[in-house]
């Protein structure tokens, strides 16, 4: 029935759309319009800045020598980064939302340190960027870790270009010495080569592999895009070096620009401590916003298990058992085999109150692991619900399908993840997870209410997250299922954090035992998919009868319980970067 009130609803809404004014006009009249579009600043001629002051990080120890102490030593290699810069070169067209590129280069560069490559963003987000700048420690006078480039080759010139530009771009790279890489590029804006002590390459056993990572701009057969390690992870050394590389392919496997890599044997020295976590935490920990409509919010694992969630055993399935606090009873290690799981109470008045969660109980379970080398902190901040409820779909114009059970499961985790530089405790970027995937945003895109802690919605039923309110339909074509997101009263605040993991630290972290427990959170998919899709089609009129097949089809795995809800160390990805 809901199904045929929404299609009547959304096909009255089509009308009013097509009898409307034109989007954006509302209030405004024409020549108004087109003044303000004009005068419109860029977004990037605005520096991104936090919206309340950052306070100092506790330190410990001494100084040069820890989290927040502006210089790492990546070994006889010290980096800081910049983020003062002098603009370069900048186009008005092209990139993202057609809105240009600038390129710039560090400036007010430290006493002792160099430039080792430039930077450069889309016109379309807020000035927030940096790159390192470096200084030879090493005192090894045969081989510096620091040389000039022995020359330069032109990379590409934007002279003969039909774009809206400010002069005209020379791109170079600098031709390393034997033994050295380039780790970045220079721009000029006239044919003349750059000056041999513009910049520095760096020796090749303190640089790794890079790739290309998402596209800054594009035009004519020219490429510009950001670079980064091939091998991210925990114990990945591979430093982000915050520079680009230009090329005249549109995907090149060896990069013409290196990553840098931390060989400092002690280079754990620059993650956070105990209380400087805190103090991230204190700092930016996010507010998330769960949908008005949600009817399973989160919990805290231990409010599960004494709220009578039990553990079965296959073969057992008439004798499950109750769960201890922490989880201290549950089975440790191993594979998920299916040998045992975790479901809700079995009398159906206990169950739909655990089903439901309690929000005030809910903890937010951090996990901090080094990343780039350890000049980055991730901070994968986990929450835990009871129940993932049913997932809903639009086609196309019917905007609401309930698809009755399917996509129902027990046991949900779900994460957001801070990156916090290490060089200064600044949050860089922050991680939405989506179905198994996800997306990172730039401190400067996030949407801040209160201090520094960034807003994440919580989608109704499902519990992605996203940066903002709206609907995003997983799928295509106007097709799919709805990840859901509103404003709302009810939010989980994850500043009410407990510290599982964070291997760096060794014994000073006692991981819980439900951590280490690799089976499902709920059991396998409790419904016949078949009857619920009968029950979904015999509410369609006729001739949508046979959309609800092409939803299936483009559904996310998940949603049709093919992959079980395993628990934070099985996800995607624990000890590797988000994918
Ligand atoms: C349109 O806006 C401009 C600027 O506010 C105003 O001067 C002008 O009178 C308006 N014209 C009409 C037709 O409303
Ligand atoms: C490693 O880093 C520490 C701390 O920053 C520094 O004192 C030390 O000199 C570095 N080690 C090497 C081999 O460069
Ligand atoms: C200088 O660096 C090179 C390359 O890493 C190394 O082989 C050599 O042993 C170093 N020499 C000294 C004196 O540290
Ligand atoms: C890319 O670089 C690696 C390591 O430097 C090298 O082994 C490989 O042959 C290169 N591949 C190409 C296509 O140049
Ligand atoms: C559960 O774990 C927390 C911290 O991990 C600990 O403080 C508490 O004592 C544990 N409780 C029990 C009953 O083991
Ligand atoms: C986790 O991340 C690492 C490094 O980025 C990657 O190699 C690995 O495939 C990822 N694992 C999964 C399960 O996605």
């Amino acid at each position: 029935m809901g199904v045929i009130v929404g299609t009547i609803c959304a096909l009255f809404l089509l009308a009013i759309q097509s009898m409307g004014a034109p989007e954006g006009a509302s209030g405004m009249n024409i020549s108004e319009n087109l003044f303000s579009q004009k005068d419109e600043a860029l977004p990037i001629e605005t520096t991104f800045n936090f919206p309340a002051a950052i306070p100092a990080f506790p330190q410990v120890s001494h100084e040069g020598d820890g989290f927040a102490t502006g210089v790492i030593d990546l070994g006889g290699l010290q980096v800081t980064q910049s983020s003062a810069f002098n603009k370069v070169w900048s186009t008005l067209d092209g990139g993202l939302d057609n809105k240009g590129v600038t390129i710039f280069e560090p400036k007010n560069i430290p006493e002792g340190f160099y430039m080792l490559g430039s930077y450069s963003q889309p016109n379309n987000k807020a000035l927030y960027g940096w790159v390192l700048v470096a200084k030879d420690v090493s005192s090894n006078t045969t081989k510096p870790t620091l040389k000039q480039p022995s020359d330069y080759t032109l990379v590409w010139n934007t002279q003969s270009l039909k774009i809206n530009q400010e002069g005209h771009a020379y791109v170079w790279l600098p031709i390393a010495p034997n033994g050295y890489k380039s780790v970045g590029h220079v721009v000029t804006t006239t044919p003349d080569k750059p000056s041999l002590d513009k910049i520095r390459c760096v020796r090749e056993d303190l640089t790794d592999q890079s790739e290309q990572y998402s596209l800054i701009w594009s035009n004519n057969g020219f490429f510009v895009y950001d670079v980064r390690p091939s091998n991210r992870g925990t114990q990945a050394p591979g430093v982000h070096v915050g520079t680009f590389v230009a090329q005249t392919i549109e995907t090149a496997t060896n990069l013409s620009i290196s990553s840098l890599k931390n060989i400092n044997s002690t280079r754990l020295s620059s993650m956070p401590n105990l209380q400087q976590i805190d103090a991230i935490m204190k700092l930016y920990s996010p507010l998330l916003i769960l949908h008005p409509d949600e009817e399973f919010y989160p919990s805290s694992v231990n409010w599960f298990f004494s709220n009578g969630a039990l553990l079965y055993t296959k073969g057992q399935e008439s004798k499950p058992i109750r769960i201890e606090t922490n989880g201290t009873n549950l089975p440790q290690g191993g594979n998920n085999d299916g040998e045992y799981w975790i479901d809700l109470p079995v009398d159906n008045e206990n169950k739909d109150r655990v089903r439901k969660g309690d929000l005030k109980s809910a903890r937010c379970y951090v996990h901090v692991k080094p990343m780039y080398g350890s000049t980055f902190t991730d901070l994968a901040l986990w929450a835990f619900y009871p129940f993932n409820g049913a997932a809903r779909a639009k086609f196309k114009f019917i905007k609401n399908i309930e698809l009755g059970k399917i996509g129902e499961h027990v046991g949900d985790w779900e994460h957001v993840t801070l990156r916090v530089s290490n060089f200064n405790g600044q949050l860089w970027q922050m991680y939405f997870s989506q179905h198994s995937k996800g997306t990172w945003l730039d401190a400067s895109q996030l949407e801040f209410k209160v201090g520094n802690k960034p807003n994440a919605y919580s989608t109704l039923h499902g519990h992605a997250s996203y940066p903002h309110v709206g609907l995003t339909l997983q799928g295509k074509d106007g097709v799919g299922v709805k990840d859901d997101t509103e404003q709302s009263i009810f939010v989980f605040n994850l500043a009410t954090y407990e510290l599982i993991s964070a291997e760096y630290l060794g014994p000073a972290v006692i991981e819980a035992p439900w951590l280490d427990f690799n089976k499902k959170w709920g059991p396998s998919i409790e419904y016949d998919l078949e009857k619920e899709l009968d029950k979904v089609r015999s509410k369609l009129p006729g001739p949508l009868k046979s959309l609800i097949d092409k939803i299936i089809k483009i559904l996310p795995k998940e949603v049709l319980g093919e992959e079980g809800p395993t628990g934070p160390k099985l996800k995607n990805n624990w000890s590797g970067d988000e994918v």
